[in-house]
């Protein structure tokens, strides 16, 4: 475990400063940006951002939030954090291109399934490499990222990584072989909860209630529920232990989903989901290395 020291990550906001440079200028590349310049974590002039070819696109950054359009990788070089924000089919080409710029940096990669030694090695070696999976939620800086550090990443290096993607939710380190289980787990959990949701959303129209006034019920709920959780630091099974009077109406409807097998289902969804990662994540393992 990581202790915050404002000290480790403070040079990085102070000028003149070390930048942070966007490789991809997508949805997640947004996201970061968002959550890093509302919280003021860096001046939107310390951000350079390049994509491939929409130049369109690097002008909306700039007008949105402040943010500088890189006029090439170039800019890479002068970055104290480079972030990989490209589609992981797209990853060899784009860290091909990026490597003569990187003497030591730290690179953030998003790119999904591209693991630390994959990439160590389509940069030589160049720069500290962290391998992320951010969810959804990232988009509203209450994500949860799962992360996994490179061999030799200096401790440093871990705390800068961890307050930059601290920008936009939780951050939660783990070994390296459990980011496939995660990319199943957070990565994909926010559309097995709105399954969930979905199914109680329809039943809720069932008994009577309109969209709008079953919509409210159901997402204060969730996100009530969720706060409970983590502000009482209790399992969801206490809770739901807590809340469950015998022969109530909870205990009703709970003997249900016991009888049915909800947990059987929930967990083979999560197997099939953990096991596509890895068949997904094993594609970049033998294909499209970057050339020397
Ligand atoms: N979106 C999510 O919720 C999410 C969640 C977890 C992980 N991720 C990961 O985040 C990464 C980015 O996803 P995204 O949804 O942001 O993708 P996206 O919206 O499709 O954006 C991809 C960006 O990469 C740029 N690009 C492609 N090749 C490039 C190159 N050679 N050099 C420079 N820029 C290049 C594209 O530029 P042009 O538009 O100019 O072609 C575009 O700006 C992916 O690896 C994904 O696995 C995303």
């Amino acid at each position: 475990m990581f202790s915050f020291n404002e000290a480790d990550i403070l040079p990085l906001g102070n000028k003149p400063a070390p930048r942070l440079f966007l490789l991809g200028a997508g949805a997640m590349a947004e996201a970061f940006i968002r959550g890093i310049v509302r919280k003021g974590a860096l001046q939107p002039e310390q951000i350079y951002v390049l994509n491939r070819s929409r130049g369109q696109r690097l002008m909306e950054l700039q007008e949105e939030y402040g943010v500088v359009p890189a006029k090439s990788l170039i800019d890479a070089a002068d970055a104290a954090v480079v972030v990989l924000a490209v589609k992981p089919a797209d990853a060899a080409q784009a860290l091909d291109e990026l490597r003569p710029y990187l003497h030591g940096q730290l690179l953030i990669s998003f790119a999904a399934g591209l693991s630390t030694e994959w990439l160590l090695e389509a940069i030589g070696n160049q720069a500290a490499v962290v391998r992320t999976m951010p969810n959804l939620p990232v988009a509203v800086e209450s994500g949860v990222t799962a992360v996994a550090f490179a061999e030799h990443v200096t401790h440093k290096d871990r705390l800068l990584a961890r307050f930059l993607l601290e920008q936009v939710g939780a951050v939660v380190e783990m070994e390296e072989s459990l980011l496939d289980a995660a990319t199943a787990f957070s990565g994909s959990g926010p559309g097995f909860v709105c399954y969930f949701l979905e199914a109680m959303e329809e039943s809720a129209r069932r008994l009577g209630f309109d969209e709008e006034t079953a919509r409210a019920l159901l997402l204060h709920t969730v996100a009530g529920t969720a706060k409970v959780l983590l502000d009482w630091q209790l399992s969801p099974e206490i809770l739901r232990r807590r809340v469950t009077s015998p022969r109530g109406t909870t205990h009703a409807g709970l003997q249900v989903f016991e009888q049915s097998g909800l947990k059987t289902f929930v967990n083979e969804a999560l197997q099939a989901a953990a096991a596509r990662s890895a068949e997904m994540g094993k594609q970049f393992k033998t294909k499209d290395r970057p050339k020397d």
